[in-house]
């Protein structure tokens, strides 16, 4: 596996693996990888000819009082990882490497990055778009690999690779989970023993409305109150709304095509995202 650390070794990485005619995927990471990234790169292993991931905290993305500063790190653990997956190219830049000084050219994402999230995090996406973007432009992927656990974050880079003309495909890989439902997330290890066991209320509540739309349920206000009702375990709860899967307008009545549920909460301190995707074809 190749590690670099700037751009400009990267482009001479990646033209290497080029001009051996290689399809290459892109995995892109804040780090502290988990089983959820690492089916990222396992997916990426099987369709491509090549793996390339990067691990970037990218400060554009955080909030003013999110948590940039102590969001977690094990760059040794992240390295041993990738070797055994056989990942690559390993892309570790610096932030003035992303970033050099009078920085100032940003994606602006639209209307799929105003509700759930993008209320709550104003400015998120705008930093998730822009860094994925320069991610794109410096790898030049031929596919990228993005999990359904940030659903919104999916929604928003397929809006940007479509309305630019970016020339890379998106594939989206389903939620991993812990034993008991928890979506996987780096964040989790912020979570205390009790706040651990409070957590799996949110995935719970997604599993029961799962359940009800399997079993015929098309009402979307009932669907949303056998989610709600599980949520006993959250300290807050920032959203939990019934939307459309591809451009997440909010979905009234009945469910007629593929849409999510989405919860945002705090648990603790730890804000904890998921989704479940209800398809009237599936069930
Ligand atoms: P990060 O949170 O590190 O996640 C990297 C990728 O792993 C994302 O596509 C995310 O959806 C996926 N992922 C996280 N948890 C997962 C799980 N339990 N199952 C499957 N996939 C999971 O998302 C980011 O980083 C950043 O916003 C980034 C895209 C790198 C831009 O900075």
């Amino acid at each position: 596996m190749r590690v670099v650390h700037n751009v400009a070794e990267l482009r001479i990485a990646v033209k290497a693996m080029r001009e051996k005619g290689f399809r290459i995927g892109f995995v892109p990471t804040m780090g502290f990888l988990h089983e959820g990234h690492a089916s990222l790169i396992q997916q990426c292993k099987n369709r491509c000819d090549a793996t390339v991931v990067s691990i970037f905290v990218n400060p554009t993305q955080f909030g003013p009082k999110e948590d940039l500063a102590t969001y977690p790190s094990d760059l040794e653990a992240d390295q041993s990882l990738c070797l055994k997956l056989g990942v690559n190219l390993l892309f570790l830049p610096a932030t003035a490497e992303m970033y050099p000084s009078a920085f100032q050219t940003f994606i602006e994402p639209g209307a799929v990055a105003e509700p759930l999230c993008g209320k709550y995090r104003p400015g998120h996406f705008r930093g998730v778009a822009t860094v994925v973007a320069k991610l794109f432009n410096m790898v030049q992927p031929d596919l990228a690999f993005f999990g359904q656990k940030d659903l919104q974050q999916t929604a928003v880079i397929k809006r940007m690779v479509r309305d630019l003309n970016l020339p890379v495909d998106i594939a989206v890989v389903p939620t991993l989970r812990e034993y008991d439902g928890l979506a996987m997330s780096s964040r989790n290890i912020y979570l205390s023993t009790d706040e651990r066991k409070r957590a799996r209320c949110i995935s719970l509540g997604l599993f029961a409305a799962e359940a009800a739309f399997m079993a015929g349920e098309r009402d979307t206000a009932s669907l949303l109150t056998r989610t709600n009702e599980c949520l006993w375990g959250v300290d807050e709860l920032q959203y939990c709304e019934l939307v459309d899967a591809q451009n997440l307008d909010p979905l009234v009545g009945q469910v007629d095509r593929a849409a999510a549920i989405c919860v945002a909460a705090y648990v603790g301190s730890t804000r904890l995202i998921d989704n479940i995707i209800l398809s009237p074809n599936q069930a």
